[in-house]
C-alpha cells in the first residue's frame, strides 16, 4: 500500500521568486546604448515553507540566500513572482496593507552590532516597533519589553532594559534583535546566518533560543547558512542554493545523508568530520563560483560538475520530485 503522507498547508508559498539587480553603468556606456545587464541574484525559485518548521537554506557565499530571504518578506522590492501569505500575495501589497503584513514577517540579521541603533537603550530598541505600529499603549511597554526578554533568556529583564548596546555582549547582542522580531508577535522569521559572527562558545545560547521559541510560539523559520553541519541540527528541511536557483531540497537528515545533487554531494565532502575513518562521499568540486551576471547555460552548475554530460549544458534541470519530499534538480534524476 502506498503512504500518502498529508503535508499541512503551507505557511508560506513562494511561486516563481526573482530579484535582478541592475548593473551600474558609466554614463558613457549608457549614452553609447550598450544594453542593461543584470545580476540574477534569485532566478525563478519556488518553494513551500510549512508552519512551525525550520527551513535550513544553504549554499556558498553569492548563491543567492540573504536577496532570497529579504525578497520574501519584501525588505527588498521584487523582480517577479508571488509570495502567498494567508491568501495573499504580499508582493501585490501596498502602503498600510504591506506594513500590517510585514509586521508578522521579521528578519534577525547576521551582524549584532551594525543592526541595533547604539544610541537607544534596551527597552527603545526592542519597544521601537510596539509603538511605530500602535500595539499596545503606553503604560504595557514595559512588560511588553520585560516578557520578550525573558523569552530570550536574557533574565532578569530588569538588569537589561536600560543598557546600552555597547553594555552587551555579541550574544546578548543577538537575543535583543530576536526579542525586538518577537514583541511583533511574527509568524515567520528570516534569521539570516544569525551566528556566524558570534564567538562558536555562545552561538549555542542563541540557537537554542530559536529552538525554544519555534517550541513555544510555533514560530516558522528561514535559517540561512553556509553551514551544512549547522542547517543539519537546526532545521527540519534544508534547501539547496547555486547561483540563484535551488538546487535540492529534503528532510535535513535525508539531505545529509544521502544527497542526491552533485553540489550538495561536493558541500558535503567539505564538510570537516571529528572521525577520519568515518564513510564520506568524494565528490569534488572545482573552480569559484560563476558571476551571476552571465551564468552558464543549460544546468548553471555544469562547468564545475564532475558528472557533466553533453544534455546538461543545453538544457536547464527543473527541480523536481524524485522521492517523496526530496527534490532536486540534476539531469542524473530524469527518467526517460
Ligand atoms: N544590492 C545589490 N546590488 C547588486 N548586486 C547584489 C546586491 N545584493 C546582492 N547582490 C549580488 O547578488 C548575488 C547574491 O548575493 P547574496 O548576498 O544574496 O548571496 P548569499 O548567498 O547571501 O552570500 P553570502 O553567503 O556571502 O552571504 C551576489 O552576486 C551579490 O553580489
Ligand atoms: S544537470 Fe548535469 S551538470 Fe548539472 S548537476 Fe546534474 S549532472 Fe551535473
Ligand atoms: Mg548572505
Amino acid at each position: 500500500m502506498i503512504k500518502v503522507i498529508k503535508m499541512p498547508e503551507p505557511l508560506i508559498k513562494a511561486i516563481n521568486v526573482k530579484k535582478y539587480f541592475p548593473v551600474r553603468m558609466s554614463f558613457i556606456r549608457s549614452l553609447k546604448g550598450e544594453e542593461q545587464k543584470w545580476v540574477k541574484a534569485v532566478d525563478d525559485i519556488s518553494i513551500d515553507i510549512y508552519p512551525k518548521e525550520i527551513l535550513g537554506l544553504a549554499g556558498e557565499s553569492g548563491s543567492g540566500k540573504t536577496t532570497f530571504g529579504r525578497t520574501l518578506i519584501r525588505l527588498i522590492e521584487p523582480t517577479a513572482g508571488s509570495v502567498i501569505y494567508k491568501n495573499v500575495d504580499i508582493f501585490k501589497l501596498k502602503g498600510s496593507e504591506l506594513k500590517n503584513y510585514r509586521r508578522k514577517l521579521q528578519i534577525i540579521f547576521q551582524d549584532p552590532y551594525d543592526s541595533i541603533n547604539p544610541r537607544l537603550t534596551i527597552r527603545d530598541v526592542v519597544a521601537e516597533g510596539l509603538l511605530v505600529n500602535k500595539l499596545v499603549s503606553k503604560d504595557k511597554v514595559d512588560e511588553a519589553v520585560a516578557s520578550a526578554l525573558e523569552d530570550v533568556k536574557l533574565t532578569p529583564p530588569e538588569e537589561f532594559i536600560n543598557r546600552y548596546p555597547h553594555e552587551l555582549s555579541g550574544g546578548q547582542r543577538q537575543r535583543v534583535a530576536i526579542a525586538r522580531a518577537l514583541v511583533l508577535k511574527p509568524d515567520f522569521i528570516v534569521a539570516d546566518e544569525p551566528v556566524s559572527m558570534l564567538d562558536v562558545s555562545i552561538r549555542a545560547e542563541v540557537l537554542n533560543v530559536m529552538l525554544d521559541l519555534k517550541e513555544k510560539y510555533g514560530i516558522t523559520f528561514l535559517f540561512i547558512t553556509h553551514d551544512l553541519a549547522l542547517a543539519k541540527h537546526m532545521s527540519d528541511r534544508i534547501a539547496v542554493m547555486y547561483l540563484g536557483k535551488l538546487v535540492e531540497l529534503a528532510d535535513s537528515e535525508k539531505l545529509i545523508d544521502n544527497p542526491l545533487h552533485p553540489y550538495t554531494q561536493a558541500l558535503i565532502a567539505a564538510i570537516p568530520i571529528p572521525d577520519p575513518t568515518a564513510k564520506k562521499a568524494e565528490v569534488k568540486i572545482k573552480g569559484e563560483i560563476p558571476s551571476p551576471i552571465n551564468p552558464p547555460s543549460g544546468c548553471r552548475f555544469h562547468p564545475r560538475c564532475p558528472y557533466v554530460f553533453d544534455r546538461c549544458k543545453v538544457e536547464e534541470p527543473k527541480l523536481k520530485e524524485v522521492e517523496p519530499g526530496h527534490f532536486v534538480a540534476c539531469h542524473l534524476y530524469d527518467k526517460p
